[in-house]
């Protein structure tokens, strides 16, 4: 066969698109509610964008320091400081990327070497499982068990191993809306120190947050400081999706290495936007407490037009999804479920297959709706879902 029959690289073909993107488009085309993507569709706060708009007149406009311009790095560290007490030194500990998602695989690809282990826990955001596949990396699962998605604490010891380079947590957690209690976290800190490994935490939901549940940064646990890579990013905390304004936090020497790679993956991220951003991240607190108020309104909206549905689900304790089990509708295979409730009943979610291990039991027994969404779209999608709980009653 020719050597030009087949483009594509070895490690890409271990991975899908995202189906996250996908049934972005599928939603279009079928003129359904989006309920996939994790986007707000609803406008940013004024503050912000008017600060990006003065920055592109002030001529903020050529490239930026490579690893983030000074006043939003000195942002990042002013924000932990009053957030968690914790002191980080904004010259040589943060590097500004293009997204959390940058931010992801550019701390993997600077510390994990071909053929390491990487932990992540099942069901997970999709793109670790590629991030960590271009890394050349191994990705060694632990479940996370429905209904309520908790760890079991002995499986967690049982995955660490000599082997193991790094493990990647994300809390609050994208698809299940868990948020990993202290205990957990503390066990998790305790491995990491054992085995010598490093935690990449992705707080990206780090302010959505119900019901009185805390956000502890792995960072601040005992011996874990010099170990944690904190992925961050003000997609979500500032409504901002499309900018593509992340960070890593990390330690001079790991920073060190995560700069390298930042630079010849992307450069930099959009300077006027940086700017922007650090005029964002010095919002009073009030700002964040108002946005777990605004999105605990919408969970509960959603959560009632599931049940009432028909769907089996669990309140999320974080973040802006539901894992919905589609098992009362005697379903069992959720892609073909995903693109009937799409084209049928109106309201797009994403297959819960694309955050799962194949090999888990549940990996196609759920689908993931979003709230990140105005009040009268969510009702609009609460409206199109009584449709289904006619379909249950009838068949
Ligand atoms: C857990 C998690 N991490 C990262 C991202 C991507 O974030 P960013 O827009 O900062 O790249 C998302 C987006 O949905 C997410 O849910």
């Amino acid at each position: 066969m020719s050597r030009l029959a087949n483009y594509g690289s070895e490690k890409a073909s271990h991975f899908t698109e995202s189906v996250i993107r996908e049934m972005s488009r599928v939603a279009a085309a079928h003129g359904a509610i989006n309920l996939a993507q994790g986007f707000p569709d609803f406008p940013a706060p004024s503050a912000i964008k008017q600060a990006a708009v003065e920055a592109i007149l002030a001529d903020h406009n050529q490239y930026a320091v490579t690893w983030g311009t000074k006043a939003l790095r000195e942002a990042i560290a002013w924000k932990v400081k009053r957030d968690y007490g914790v002191e980080i030194d904004p010259e040589q500990q943060i590097t500004v990327c293009c997204g959390s998602t940058e931010g992801m695989i550019a701390s993997l690809l600077a510390t994990v070497n071909p053929g390491e282990e990487v932990i992540v826990f099942d069901p997970f955001y999709e793109n670790y499982g590629a991030d960590v596949i271009l890394c050349g990396a191994i990705p060694k699962y632990v479940r996370l068990h429905a209904p309520d998605f908790h760890l079991d604490l002995d499986e967690l010891a049982a995955a660490f191993s000599n082997r193991t380079r790094a493990i990647i947590i994300n809390t609050p957690h994208n698809p299940t809306g868990k948020v990993f209690s202290r205990e957990e976290l503390l066990l998790i800190a305790e491995l990491c120190t054992k085995y010598d490994v490093l935690a990449i935490t992705d707080e990206i939901y780090e302010h959505i947050l119900y019901d009185g549940a805390a956000h502890v940064p792995v960072w601040t646990l005992p011996g874990m400081a010099g170990r944690t890579m904190v992925v961050n990013s003000i997609s979500k905390t500032y409504s901002v999706t499309g900018w593509r304004i992340g960070y890593v936090i990390a330690s001079a020497e790991i920073s060190r290495s995560v700069r390298k790679v930042h630079d010849f993956l992307t450069v930099g991220a959009a300077a006027p936007l940086q700017v922007a951003a650090a005029s964002a991240l010095k919002f009073a607190k009030d700002y964040y407490r108002e946005l777990a108020a605004f999105y605990a309104a919408r969970r509960e909206l959603l959560y009632n037009a599931l049940a009432e549905a028909g769907f089996q689900c669990t309140k999320p304790a974080g973040a802006y999804y539901i894992m919905a089990d589609i098992r009362p509708f005697g379903w069992d295979d959720d892609v073909r479920f995903a693109h009937y409730l799409t084209r049928e009943i109106g309201v797009a979610p994403v297959p819960g297959s694309s955050f799962f291990c194949p090999d888990n039991p549940d990996a196609h027994l759920f689908v993931r709706f979003c709230f990140c969404k105005g009040i009268d779209t969510l009702q609009g999608a609460a409206d199109r879902l009584r449709k289904l709980q006619h379909f249950k009653a009838s068949g």
